[in-house]
């Protein structure tokens, strides 16, 4: 199967510029003007704008959490991501405390081998690190092609580990050419909070922001950053939120050091304020938990500085059925909400759209620097010569409203209902199969492939 895709304005995280791209099987062949290839399928892209699959490299896919799973399992999960215009997705597999890296990574594979649409990799998530998981770490990088780690700096009893075990982890990931990345809150001090408003009888979502202010962030980010400097080692804070965590990351470049750091589509764009409503709030309750406009406006400045630089989701939906499980009580709503679908879209809108960022600033967030932290560049996260043929084509001025009724991610709710958004996916490639076309998702579960990564330079 080839296909020539004509005349669009293609975009790299170096460049954009007018011409055709050309594809055979799997990969991109040719890029240039007026390229003379016959091809079986010719996609006019005349107006549109031709990016890189987009990587979302933190999502939760039917992920066991606070007593249920995430809603969107790898099929529908992936589906949505397609129909977003996001090729390749990076899920965590959660060890299990007092269990094995490889019994979790089985359990994993159960979930998306055969189902998954798009393409996908694992991070793997060190909830218990003792000598067994310190040599399963190693085989992770060496045999499955696994090699970011994340640790929770929060959520004691279930996923958190203890500042020993954290440099204890970095030592042998840096050792082996892998990466830490990190939920950087402080945990105690979270508990701490949540248990003295349960004790006031302050129930309501509100409270579940109040019980996580951002001095809670700010300390672990700057003891993460602490951590990496002493052990030498790469690493990743994921959806930072606010600026007293940036300042964090700022004053570690002052020793010279580089922290990754992503944050998420909702912190740049939604606030704190719709936490002041009744049960309602409970859509947004995610960790860490919506911030100030302050915020927004230091991670949109984060962005420019490259302090910030991956956009991800942190997809992890709940219908509002589940959410009703925190009815009486903040600490029981299961935290996450559905995004997958419409990073590509909002960040397009709110960030090219309305000028916060450049074409090649978007696809270095969307994409690119996802692809690169996490080594898969330059087979994905680009257009260019022998590159995996991922292609999102993107109407820049279709103007459109996210819904419910409308979204393909298995929730009943939007987190943006009624939100209007300039900048359309049209038409989305994966690996040379047209993927998604008019409106159509054309790729049967079980197309989407598991991607081994490389070490980390
Ligand atoms: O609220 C969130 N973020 N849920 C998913 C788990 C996590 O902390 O990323
Ligand atoms: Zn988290
Ligand atoms: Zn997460």
């Amino acid at each position: 199967m080839s296909i020539l895709i004509k005349n669009g304005h293609v975009a790299t995280a170096s460049e954009d510029y007018l011409a055709d791209v050309y594809i055979e099987g799997e990969q991109i062949v040719a890029i240039g003007s007026n390229l003379p290839y016959k091809a079986d399928k010719v996609i006019d892209a005349t107006g549109k704008v031709v990016l890189p699959g987009g990587i979302d490299p933190h999502v939760h896919l039917d992920m066991p959490f606070m007593g249920t799973f995430s809603s969107d399992d790898y099929e529908t999960g992936t589906r949505a991501a397609l129909f977003g215009g996001t090729t390749m997705v990076i899920d965590f597999i959660l060890q299990t405390q007092g269990d094995s890296l490889y019994n979790a990574l089985r359990i994993w594979q159960q979930k998306s081998v055969g189902k998954a649409l798009a393409d996908y990799s694992y991070h793997m998530a060190v909830t218990d690190f003792n000598p067994q998981t310190a040599d399963e770490v190693v085989e992770m990088i060496e045999k499955e092609g696994i090699t970011s780690f994340k640790t929770f700096m929060a959520y004691k009893g279930a996923l958190m580990i203890d500042d020993g075990q954290m440099v204890q982890l970095m030592q042998i990931v840096k050792k082996h050419g892998g990466m830490v990345t990190v939920h950087a809150t402080n945990g105690d001090m979270i508990d701490s909070l949540i248990a003295q408003n349960r004790s006031l009888g302050n129930h309501a979502p509100l409270y579940h922001y109040l019980s996580q202010p951002e001095v809670t962030e700010a300390e672990a980010s700057a003891r993460f950053a602490d951590m990496l400097f002493y052990t030498g080692c790469p690493g990743y804070i994921v959806h930072l939120t606010c600026e007293g965590a940036l300042n964090a990351v700022r004053e570690a470049t002052k020793r010279n050091q580089q922290i990754n750091v992503e944050t998420c589509i909702q912190y740049l764009l939604l606030d704190a304020s719709l936490y002041e409503q009744d049960f309602d709030g409970a859509k947004w309750v995610m960790s860490p938990p919506l911030r100030q406009k302050k915020d927004q406006e230091a991670l949109w400045a984060g962005i420019q500085q490259g302090l910030v630089n991956v956009v991800a989701t942190d997809h992890c939906p709940f219908t509002w059925e589940q959410k009703q499980m925190g009815k009486e009580d903040f600490a029981k709503i299961p935290n996450g909400h559905p995004a997958i679908e419409h990073r590509m879209e909002l960040l397009f809108s709110e960030g090219v759209n309305k000028g916060r960022i450049s074409l090649p600033k978007f696809v270095e967030l969307s994409t690119t620097n996802a692809a690169k932290k996490f080594g898969m560049y330059p087979r994905k996260g680009t257009i260019a010569i022998g590159a995996d043929a991922d292609i999102c084509i993107l109407d820049p001025k279709k103007k459109h409203t996210l819904s419910a009724k409308t979204h393909h991610m298995r929730t009943d709710y939007s987190a943006y209902e009624g939100r209007e958004v300039t900048g359309k996916v049209e038409t989305v490639l994966l690996r040379g199969k047209v993927a998604i076309e008019n409106g159509k998702c054309l790729l049967e579960p079980g197309y989407g492939n598991f991607v081994k990564r490389e070490k980390v330079k």
